[in-house]
């Protein structure tokens, strides 16, 4: 049976990985500075989550949500303690396109409202709700589009007043650094206003963290540069390392009621084992101050480079920006320096997602490789 054929391929086969490299089946080695997506947040096969997963799955790999798990009390414990998002309570599912989708239906079942308000260029994931408050009409299905939706401008604060006094408003869903679409950020008071304006309207606040979360931006949420409390925050991606796990913090202004949310999956003991072996990673290594160190050294080098125009983003969510396209310098630095970095909508942003573990000879190395190939 074919695949069904909606990805674009590089022709590599990564067979293994270890911390920042991945390894074909050649033995060719990767430097891989997108980390699948922003995913890999610890490195690859770190030990500690191998013994945790290992250990786990021989003990009890899943069992449904019908009863106790500690583990997801242990996890929640762990998010609160390194995010310092005191009071939040914490839904467990699987992606960050079911995270949202959570997010989106427990704003409308606060609100008692159904439209959501969203940016351009923001993305939240494919399934219905979060398609919908995607700004990629390409990946929007008409049934998705029946979604009651406005996507306004980054920035476009007389926007967001004029569309939340009109009352209708369930949720307002934002990227504090847009991964996808590339990089940009609104500005620190666009944040805040809209925050207060939520406030003000009955309106829940939405951060997307599924990409920028978990240390990235060089705090713990990219959020907390600002000074805005969100009533929902969405988890995912860096949160498993790998392992298909995501969530909700939710605000506890927010009730819950039996059956509002549900997954078979969802916050499973493997998943929870892999979240916790990430977050125990990140506070004993002290990643997130790797983060700051690395992403200083990185801007430094990168402003040293005259062909990059603009270098984009925060911490480790990274992008360089060029007066081309990227597609084919992406391709050289794949398959002539055998190094992995990431596109964007915009065409001409090289995205750079590592691992958080990156130190600087490896920077180096891309360095080195991206001179070469320009
Ligand atoms: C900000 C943001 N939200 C949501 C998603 C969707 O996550 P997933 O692919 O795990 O469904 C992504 C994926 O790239 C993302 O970058």
């Amino acid at each position: 049976m074919p695949l069904f054929d909606v990805y674009p391929l590089y022709n590599v086969t990564p067979v293994s990985a270890k911390d920042v490299y991945v390894y074909d089946e050649t033995g060719t080695e990767y430097l891989d500075l997108y980390g699948g997506h922003a995913v890999i947040s610890i490195g690859h096969a770190h030990p500690n989550y191998i013994k945790a997963i290992t250990s786990q799955v021989n003990a009890l790999g899943f069992y449904s949500n019908a009863i106790q798990n500690p583990l997801q009390v242990d996890l929640a414990d762990k998010i609160e303690a390194l995010s310092g998002c005191k009071g939040y309570e914490l839904f467990l599912c699987n992606s960050g396109a079911e995270a949202n989708e959570n997010a989106l239906k427990l704003a409308s079942f606060k609100t008692g409202k159904s439209r959501v308000l969203a940016f351009k260029n923001g993305f939240h994931g494919r399934t219905s709700a979060a398609v919908a408050v995607t700004d990629n009409a390409n990946i929007i299905a008409p049934i998705n589009a029946q979604q009651k939706v406005t996507i306004l401008e980054l920035n476009d604060i007389v926007g967001v007043k004029a569309e939340l006094e009109k009352g209708d408003v369930c949720g307002v869903i934002i990227e504090f650094i847009q991964g996808v679409g590339g990089l940009d950020q609104a500005t620190g008071d666009f944040f805040e206003q809209v925050f207060t304006l939520c406030k003000a309207n009955n309106t829940m606040f939405i951060a997307d963290e599924v990409q920028s979360g978990y240390g990235r931006s060089g705090k713990f949420f990219a959020f907390q540069h600002y000074n805005v409390t969100p009533d929902i925050i969405s988890i995912a991606k860096g949160m498993g390392n790998g392992f298909p796990i995501g969530g909700i913090l939710i605000h506890p202004d927010i009730e819950a009621k039996y059956g509002m949310l549900g997954t078979t999956f969802g916050g499973n003991h493997l998943a929870c084992a892999a979240g916790l072996a990430v977050l125990n990673t990140i506070e004993k290594e002290n990643l997130i101050d790797n983060v700051n160190e690395m992403s200083a050294y990185f801007i430094e080098v990168a402003q040293t480079i005259p062909q990059i125009k603009k270098i984009k983003g925060r911490g480790l969510m990274l992008g360089l920006e060029f007066d081309f396209e990227v597609g084919d310098l992406r391709k050289k630095l794949i398959y002539d320096y055998h190094i992995f970095t990431g596109g964007a909508s915009n065409k001409k942003l090289l995205r750079i997602l590592p691992p958080l573990t990156i130190k600087k000879e490896h920077i180096n190395q891309f360095f080195d490789a991206l001179k070469k190939a320009l």
